[in-house]
Formats: C-alpha cells, structure tokens, sequence
C-alpha cells in the first residue's frame, strides 16, 4: 500500500463503467506519436452527459502485437481510472477494452485545443506581452470558476497559435506574464492533486502539459506508457532513455523517483514557461560531466520573465 500507485497498476481493477463503443467514435487527424503510441483526434457520440458529439483525443499503440506497449497503455488507463478526475489533469472520458485480446485498446481523453505548452510558447512568444495586467486574479478560486478566464484581448491576434497540426484557431488566450503564472499555478494544483493519490508523474515537462479552452491546463502522459522516444530530449542512458534535463540529482544517479523529484522537473517546467519555451540549461552539453555540474551546485539562471521572487 506505501508503493506509488504506477508499480501497483498489476493489482487495480478496470471498472467496466467506462467502457465506450468503438461505433460511437470516429477518428480523426494523428495529433502526436512516437515510436510505439499515437494519439488521434476523434468525435465520440455521447461520450459526456448533456452533449451530442464531443471532441476528444484517442491514445492507442501503434503495434497492437506488441504485449508491452499493450500493458503499458492498459497500466495508464488503470492509473487514470484511479487516480481520479481533476480539472488540471488531462482526464478519462471512456476506453475501448473488449476487444483488447486481439490488439484493440483505446484510450479516450479529453481534447486539448491549443496543443502542448512548449509548442505553444514557441509559436507564440513574438506576440507576448512581459504585464501583470489584472493579475490580482491570477490564482484562481478553486472554489468557484476554477480558472481565469481567457484574457480576451483586442482583435484576437494569436489566431496563428494553431491546435496541434496547425489547426485553424480563431480565439486564442493572449500570452502575458499572467497567463505564465495562471499557467504554473495550476500545474502545481495539478501535481498537488497528483502527490496526494500517491501517484508519482517522473516526466513533468512543459511538453507534457496541454493548454485547453478558458486557459485551462493539463497535465497529461500517465504511467507506464510514456512514450520516451518522441523528442530529442530523451537521452539513452541504462535501459532507457531519460529526460536528463528534467531531472532530479538523486533520479540520475539512484533512480530514486519521489514526489520531491516530481517538484524539482516543475522547476524546470517552470524555467521552460518562463523563458517562452527555451532549452533548459542553454549552451550546456548533455554529457557525464552534466551531472557533476549540477552536484557542484551549478544551477541554471533565472529565466528574463521570472520574478525573483518566483
Ligand atoms: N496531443 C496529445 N494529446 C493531446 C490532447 N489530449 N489534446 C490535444 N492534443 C494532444
């Protein structure tokens, strides 16, 4: 019961009540893949109370005779079935199982309009704005409308932030130094939630955060399913690549993962924010000299949007 809940995923159950029709779905375009998962975008009828069609975002395996990546999706779906809903986490809409003995296994999420952060801040950051302007708003009340609202301003001039795949937007949320902020808090509310149900995430990064409609963001890429392969910044390393640059000392050098290494990549992830998508540790070189840098105390440099104080 004291093990993080994604080496205990053999032991949870999968409760047939999100069990969703593969009839009712239609996939659309590929939004992202690596070497063995894709997610798709797709329309699925009545998929949530009150609504005909919803946009949703479909994770599969790309090899379906491949028992691993099988289990590490189906160790994903048990972990998103148990660690249970919360605005700031990219959540369970329904799964295809019943036909999981000859490869099908489905997992239906929600949608995320404008893609994940880093991209988001890297096509974005021409039209950013270093203000605070309405920010004694900028952590939202948990309580009643759980985020800000979009900070609709003028003539909606990040209509070029395009979804993933370049989808045509038309609103977009403005990018300010309070948006940066709403943004980080809610990742840490998102995290927060995560820590108290035991669930240790080991890939937080700006790349794993999506950015919804009204501002709203989410944090995605559960269990065992993390598809390491699909960016640069998985560096080999033992039986695996690692994202050496999100990491904490004692991950590199003990594989020790807790919910304090969880809170050493969110200050990464923060670095990421705050610098509009920059390459953490600029002009430093990934090598066995890395790691005693870091031991040395070196530390990366605060990033130009960043307060102090942050
Ligand atoms: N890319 C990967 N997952 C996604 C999601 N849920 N929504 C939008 N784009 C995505």
């Amino acid at each position: 019961p004291d093990l993080p809940i994604d080496e205990q995923t053999g032991c949870l159950p999968y409760d047939p009540k999100w069990e969703f029709s593969k009839d009712r779905l239609r996939l659309g375009m590929i939004l992202g893949q690596g070497a063995f998962g894709r997610v798709m975008k797709a329309e699925a009828i009545g998929i949530v109370d009150g609504e005909d069609v919803t946009v949703v975002a479909v994770k599969m395996v790309k090899d379906c005779t491949d028992k691993d990546q099988m289990m590490a999706l189906l160790s994903e779906l048990k972990i998103l079935i148990h660690v249970g809903q919360h605005l700031n986490i990219l959540n369970l809409l329904g799964a295809v199982t019943k036909d999981i003995r000859f490869g099908e296994l489905y997992v239906i999420v929600e949608y995320c309009h404008f893609g994940n952060l880093r991209t988001y801040l890297i096509k974005n950051k021409a039209h950013f704005e270093d203000t605070m302007e309405d920010c004694e708003n900028f952590m939202p009340d948990v309580k009643k409308e759980p985020v800000s609202s979009p900070n609709k301003k003028g003539p909606y001039y990040l209509n070029i932030a395009g979804g993933p795949m370049g989808s045509a937007d038309v609103l977009g949320p403005s990018l300010t130094t309070k948006n940066l902020y709403c943004w980080a808090f809610q990742v840490a509310r998102g995290m927060e939630f995560l820590a108290s149900k035991k669930y240790i995430h080991r890939d937080l990064a700006a790349r794993n955060v999506l950015l919804a409609e009204d501002n709203v963001v989410k944090i995605c890429d559960f269990g065992l399913a993390k598809d390491l392969y699909k960016d640069p910044e998985y560096h080999k390393k033992g039986d695996g690549p690692v994202p050496v640059k999100w990491m904490a000392l004692e991950s590199f050098t003990h594989r020790i993962y807790t919910t304090k290494s969880d809170v050493w990549s969110y200050g990464i992830m923060l670095w990421e924010l705050f610098s509009l998508g920059g390459n953490p540790y600029p002009g430093v070189e990934i090598n066995e000299k890395f790691i005693g840098l870091l031991k040395s105390g070196y530390r990366m440099e605060k990033p130009q949007y960043a307060s102090p104080e942050l």
